[in-house]
């Protein structure tokens, strides 16, 4: 498990909610069978196989049903997940989450650390794993994903209160600068036994 951080950033950052009507404990075993749905692109791991998508593979459980709860909400969008999550009851959505954050994520730098975007390390690592259980991954991620997410935050189109103020200062050049580092990491997935 990583460490939840207690950050001073005015009660920004909310412990998460699981919310009455969402199955807190999914079942790994039958989310694997579910996973057979998202591995042409997410991989069965999580290492995804396609560049638009993102990694998931060892993300916390909670991340994952958050993430997939608002595509099917609408209140994230995107052509391909929004069909996906539409199919998914709250208990497949648990269980596919408690399957995704099965795997370990480990990263390794290839560029010097000292260039790490600080206005990031925070949450999401100098390597992008993340040190707080609200925040994804970003190690190893491809530039077109990061990039498309910031500018997401930054246009609205997606939205998170510590996101979208983080974004809504960044030139597109900063974007892609951060995009690059975090794209740079090379991540690995394994599945324990
Ligand atoms: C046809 C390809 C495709 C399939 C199948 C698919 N996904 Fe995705 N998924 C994507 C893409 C592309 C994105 C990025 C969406 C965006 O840009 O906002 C994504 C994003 C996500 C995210 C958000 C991750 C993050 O870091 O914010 C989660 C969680 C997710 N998918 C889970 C699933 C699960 C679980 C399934 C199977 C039930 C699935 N996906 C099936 C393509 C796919
Ligand atoms: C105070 C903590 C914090 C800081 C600082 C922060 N983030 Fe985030 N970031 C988050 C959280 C929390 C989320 C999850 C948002 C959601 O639930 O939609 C997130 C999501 C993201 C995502 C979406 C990833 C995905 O898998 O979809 C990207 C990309 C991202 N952050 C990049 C950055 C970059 C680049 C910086 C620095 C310029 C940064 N963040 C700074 C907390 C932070």
């Amino acid at each position: 498990m990583r460490a939840v951080l207690v950050l001073g950033l005015g009660g920004l950052l909310l412990a998460g909610t699981v919310r009455a009507d969402q199955p807190a404990m999914g079942d790994p075993v039958a989310g694997k069978k579910i996973a057979g749905q998202c591995r042409t692109c997410h991989g069965i791991d999580g290492y995804a196989k396609i560049p638009i998508a993102p990694h998931i593979g060892g993300e916390p459980a909670s991340y994952i049903r958050d993430q997939l709860t608002a595509f099917r909400n609408g209140t994230r969008t995107h052509e391909m997940m929004s069909v996906v999550a539409k199919s998914l009851t709250d208990q497949q959505i648990s269980d596919v989450a408690s399957w995704y954050a099965y795997p370990v994520a480990m990263a390794t730098l290839t560029a010097d650390p000292s260039g790490a975007p600080e206005a990031c390390t925070a949450c999401h690592g100098i390597d992008g794993i993340a040190l707080i259980e609200q925040a994804p991954n970003l190690a190893g991620e491809t530039n077109i994903y990061i990039d498309t997410q910031l500018k997401a935050f930054r246009l609205g189109k997606r939205t998170h209160e510590v996101m979208s103020a983080v974004a809504a200062d960044m030139t597109d050049a900063e974007i892609r600068a951060v995009a690059d580092w975090y794209g740079s990491v090379k991540l690995e997935i394994t599945v324990p036994d």
